[in-house]
């Protein structure tokens, strides 16, 4: 009888899989990766420790983390190859877009010689992965900006190595800032995993079919790309600059407000948080951070970013509805204060987001149970008829 859908009004929800990985309770504002709080990782941690803890359930001895490390740091560099595909591209494609096609491209290159049955070639899938994406995204900022691209450092950190393939130039020394190395981290570390969230839905029903993981990695990012999803820390900025004084606040409030506006304030609310997202805390704790540190602690879209928050958070409609910042509020913020365009934005949640799809990926493959297979509907379509001749219709 498990096939038997029973439509519900209330529609509650059956669960699509077991999870042993990431765990979210909207109502208290709480997420635990593996049973270890977020603000405890953000605080204490680092991405690369926060990627064995997802992948492997449990936190690293030194000499664990040091040979974890090791492997992911000597895979950062892609097949020469592959910078052919990026030259395929317009110069002005978005770098999703880029982000895409490349990844989906790893399947030439390394999918042939790996059996997703074999637990060890999952492992080295997946450490590629977690590896080469940052120079993979790095590779399309640069490519979209005409610069040469920058190799990997192994001597640096896995966000200090990210922010000088992005930065640096063959003509001058880049000296990567400890702040915002360690901002950056922080920022992946936020995202790096969130249950059941629409990309990792995707990367599981993709991967359910036996696709390889560099196309269920490809699926992953596209739909992260959405403005509803992934897409929304480029939204949220590009709506705080189109707001662009703390004056004109009221008038977007309203327009969120109104139901024949299709206007949404992007960073607020989420599926299941029914309370302050708690990586928006952090987020927002980094965001005075970077911007102190960089002098700009007075930047017109922060100061409208608090002031909105401020309003927001006592305005009964807001309240009501349980719509508060979300990941998505500040960390565009963040990044444009490093440098970064608004269309990097979405790539570096997907570089983020990485561990997660490839931690939840191999929890499917390895436990059935953690198949969503194929989703079911309810059929709300004419009854069967019979076929009318072009003469007669
Ligand atoms: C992420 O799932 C994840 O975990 C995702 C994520 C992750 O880490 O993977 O957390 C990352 O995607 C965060 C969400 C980023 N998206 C945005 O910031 C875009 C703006 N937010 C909305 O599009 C919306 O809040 C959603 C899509 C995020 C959540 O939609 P829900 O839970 O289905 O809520 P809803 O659309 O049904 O809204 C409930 C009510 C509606 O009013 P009524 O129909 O009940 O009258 O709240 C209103 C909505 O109109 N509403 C908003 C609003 N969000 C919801 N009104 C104004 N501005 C908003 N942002």
């Amino acid at each position: 009888q498990a096939d038997v859908f029973t439509y519900d009004p209330g529609f509650t929800s059956t669960a699509a899989c077991e999870s042993a990985i990431t765990y979210i309770d909207g109502d208290l504002g709480e997420l635990l990766y593996r049973g270890y709080p977020i603000e405890q990782l953000a605080e204490k941690s680092s991405h690369v420790e926060v990627c064995y803890l997802l992948m492997y359930g449990e936190l690293p001895t030194a000499a664990q983390l040091s040979d974890f490390t090791q492997r992911i740091t000597r895979h950062t560099m892609v097949h020469e190859q592959m910078h052919n595909f990026f030259r395929g591209f317009r110069r002005d494609s978005h770098p999703m877009a880029t982000m895409v096609g490349v990844v989906g491209a790893m399947s030439a290159f390394y999918h042939d010689s790996l059996d997703i049955n074999d637990p060890w070639h999952r492992e080295v899938a997946s450490i590629r992965m977690i590896a080469k994406l940052p120079t993979i995204a790095a590779m399309a900022y640069k490519y979209s900006i005409g610069q040469p691209f920058v190799y990997p450092k192994n001597a640096l950190s896995y966000a200090g190595n990210f922010l000088n393939m992005c930065f640096a130039v063959p003509t001058e020394e880049y000296v990567v800032s400890p702040v915002l190395e360690k901002a950056m981290d922080r920022i992946m570390m936020l995202h790096a995993d969130h249950e059941q969230n629409a990309s990792t839905s995707t990367v599981r029903l993709a991967g359910s079919s036996g696709a390889n993981p560099f196309a269920c990695i490809a699926a992953g990012i596209a739909c992260l790309w959405g403005p509803a999803h992934g897409g929304a820390n480029q939204a949220c900025l590009e709506m705080l600059r189109q707001i662009g004084s703390v004056e004109r606040i009221p008038e977007f409030i309203a327009r969120a407000k109104d139901k024949n506006d299709p206007f949404r304030l992007m960073g607020f609310g989420h599926r299941v948080y029914k309370n302050f997202d708690p990586r928006a805390r952090v987020m927002k704790e980094s965001a005075d951070e970077v911007l102190g540190l960089l002098g700009i602690e007075n930047n017109e879209t922060l100061q409208v970013a608090k002031e909105l928050e401020k309003i927001a958070l006592e305005d009964e409609y807001f309240v009501s509805k349980k719509l508060y910042p979300n990941v998505d509020f500040y960390s565009g913020i963040i990044l444009e204060a490093m440098g970064f365009p608004t269309s990097m934005f979405t790539p570096i949640f997907a570089i983020s987001r990485t561990i997660g799809w490839i931690s939840q990926w191999k929890e499917m493959i390895s436990d059935p149970a953690g198949k969503i297979g194929r989703p079911r509907q309810l059929y709300i379509g004419p009854e069967k008829r019979d076929y009318v001749d072009l003469r007669n219709r």
